[in-house]
């Protein structure tokens, strides 16, 4: 199972950015935790940034049969962005929004995301911290996902018997 991390704008200025909002830890830190429970957890994971919307929007359509799980922190573009909201609706594959902030506390043009209806899931709030929750709730999915595969061919296994 692979996870593909997506980073909006803005974000590769962790750690030097409104600190007093975002906190200290730089990206590549927050990464490299993510990192060390992927590798626990013997999962696939990879990390973009991008400032672009239209990159951002060609890094989802790209996980199309390579990723089973996104997860996402659009940053300004979850307030704006149809085209990451359509381009995550596209693609099917279960996405889990993540904002540092408590976006829902601040200003009132950021207490609406276009994403979060797209979204399996939404943390926001809990710092970095929030990065290491979507990765425990991606699993969960991946284990749900998991099972009901393995249901539906022992129950495909059973009618096959049936059928003899
Ligand atoms: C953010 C919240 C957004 O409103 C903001 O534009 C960001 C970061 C967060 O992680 O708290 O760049 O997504």
């Amino acid at each position: 199972m692979k996870i593909v991390v997506i980073q909006g704008p803005n974000l590769n200025m962790l750690g030097v950015r409104e600190k007093n909002i975002y906190g200290p830890m730089k990206l590549e830190d927050i990464h490299a935790q993510m990192k060390g429970f992927a590798d626990q957890n013997k999962i696939e994971i990879e990390f973009f940034q991008s400032n672009l919307e239209g990159e951002i929007v060609d890094r989802i359509q790209e996980c199309v049969g390579e990723a089973q799980g996104i997860i996402i922190n659009p940053a300004a573009y979850t307030h704006t962005s149809i085209a990451i909201r359509d381009a995550l609706s596209a693609v099917q594959i279960p996405a889990i929004e993540v904002h540092l902030s408590n976006i829902y506390q601040r200003e009132e043009f950021r207490q609406k995301s276009l994403i979060a209806p797209v979204s399996a899931g939404q943390i926001t709030g809990m710092g970095p911290f929030g990065y290491h929750l979507a990765m425990v709730g991606m699993t969960q999915i991946f284990n749900e996902l998991n099972a009901m595969k393995q249901a539906q061919k022992a129950q495909e296994q059973t009618q096959a018997q049936a059928n003899k």
